[in-house]
């Protein structure tokens, strides 16, 4: 079969904001010397800035760590060489890079923060959740200026009653529209082709349904082990760090209504909506759910300890690092149709992919001879690329099925997943953060299973690391 390659061709970007609003003069990063900032932020805002080099932003790192405005300015300077990053917009944000020793627990702290921001600031919580939670605390004695956006990194809250209490703290110091929750997978260019696949053509859309689908599968496998991220990673384990955070959004995308637009309002309120609709599938949150954990492996020439004696890991904790639930979707559309979304470390192979299974033919005319598959499409997370399995006669024999692929690789996207979540903050456009709602429902989904895994009715099972999961799998 053909293999189809295409690119993305997006219009020049000149850095004015798409939504008709002014947009953000200041991004402050609370937690400037961690990780995630250096590793993923700022590259993200360097692949951004180039991009737009009409864009005019001050850049102010904020932590409680002893450094100063130059040594910042290099942090910034060394994670924009790595993404290639230069222009004017870069030029100027390298320029007036600032840096505030600051403890975001700190009403006084995170007060002088603001006062040196110019135009609107927004706050871009990199911190872990009970530190962004006190830092919310303290805002409610600070004065905010007038539109100030506050961006979060995930999770959001540990469970659906946190993430609920949490919306609400936010809610009494800035208006909804004002709040980023962030989802990186949002900002994949991939995840983002499934509107345009769905809504732009009339080929698959009529077929997304239960007369059509019979099961659709989003998994993200990876083979990263801990990568020295106990602190976080032994208290969220597979099923917060990816499911609740990642992939039920993608399911939200997969399985929601036409929206009216893309723009922030109709896009979330769809996704919203789906999300309402989720729940284990048949509604027995035992059976929907499978965990286990990776024991010793080796993964290419990589050797992984077991998980439970990595650095910081505490075995009591029964964390897993694979997980697997089965979801459906309670709306005419879809009831009935199993979603299956997995995500695991530490395994033989990176997965990471929607694949939608559709029904097998009612009826194969006699004489076509050959193994029938059903036709499946495959969106590809990395690299992005989508394939359309179907089964076609030839080559040879004309009466003997064969299976043929149409695929096509989709070039990378303008900006890296963390640009694109930039690129929404900083011109104030919400549509590809999470609405509150939204991210309680994705709680309300995990929350019922993570109940049965704690009341023991669940085994956390094992896998050697290197392999595909358990053997029993
Ligand atoms: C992060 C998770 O949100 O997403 C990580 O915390 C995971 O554990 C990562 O590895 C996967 O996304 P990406 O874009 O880095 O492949």
């Amino acid at each position: 079969m053909d293999t189809t390659s295409t690119e993305n061709t997006n219009a020049e970007d000149t850095g004015t904001q798409g939504t008709g609003t002014e947009s953000i003069g200041t991004l402050v990063v609370l937690g400037a010397t961690g990780d995630l900032t250096s590793r993923l932020l700022l590259p993200g805002l360097g692949r951004l800035l180039t991009e737009q080099p009409a864009r005019r932003l001050r850049l102010i790192g904020a932590d409680p760590a002893p450094r100063d405005s130059r040594q910042w300015a290099e942090v910034v300077r060394a994670a924009f060489d790595s993404v290639d990053a230069t222009g004017p917009a870069v030029d100027h944000v390298l320029d007036h890079a600032e840096y505030l020793v600051t403890d975001a627990s700190s009403a006084e702290d995170l007060q002088q923060v603001l006062a040196s921001a110019t135009g609107i600031p927004a706050l871009y919580f990199a911190l872990p959740p009970a530190v962004t939670a006190k830092a919310i605390d303290a805002l409610h004695r600070v004065s905010l200026p007038e539109g100030t956006l506050l961006a979060l990194e995930k999770p959001f809250g540990a469970d659906q009653t946190g993430a609920a209490a949490l919306n609400r703290r936010l809610l009494s110091l800035v208006d909804e529209d004002q709040v980023f929750r962030v989802d990186h997978f949002l900002g994949k260019s991939t995840v983002l082709n499934i509107l345009g696949l769905r809504f732009a053509n009339y080929l698959f859309e009529p077929l997304f349904n239960r007369d059509h689908v019979a099961k659709v599968e989003i998994v993200y496998d990876e083979q990263l082990g801990l990568e020295n991220r106990a602190g976080y990673y032994d208290r969220a384990g597979a099923m917060v760090d990816m499911i609740q955070s990642h992939l039920l959004q993608v399911m939200a995308l997969v399985t929601m209504d036409a929206p009216q637009s893309v723009h922030a309002t109709d896009l979330r309120a769809a996704k919203t909506e789906a999300l309402r609709a989720v729940r284990p599938f048949a509604g027995d949150p035992v059976a929907a759910g499978r965990r286990a954990r990776y024991t010793a492996g080796t993964i290419g020439d990589r050797r992984l300890p077991s998980y439970t004696d990595e650095h910081g890991v505490d075995p009591d904790r029964d964390t897993e690092t694979l997980a697997e639930v089965t979801l459906e979707s309670t709306t005419w559309r879809w009831s009935g149709v199993p979603f299956v979304l997995r995500s695991g470390k530490a395994l033989e192979a990176a997965r990471r992919e929607i694949a939608i299974t559709f029904r097998e033919v009612p009826h194969l005319p006699a004489g076509l001879d050959g193994h029938l598959e059903p036709t499946v499409l495959r969106v590809c997370l990395g690299p992005d690329a989508m394939v359309l399995e179907l089964n076609v006669n030839g080559p040879g024999d004309p009466f003997v099925l064969d299976r043929g692929r149409l695929s096509a690789d989709f070039g990378a996207g303008r900006l890296n997943p963390y640009g694109e979540v930039l690129h929404g903050i900083l011109d104030r456009d919400p549509s590809l953060s999470l609405s509150g709602e939204a991210a309680e429902h994705a709680w309300r989904v995990v929350d019922q299973i993570r109940a049965a895994w704690q009341s023991g009715q669940v085994p956390l099972e094992e896998y050697p690391a290197g392999s595909s999961g358990p053997q029993t799998w």
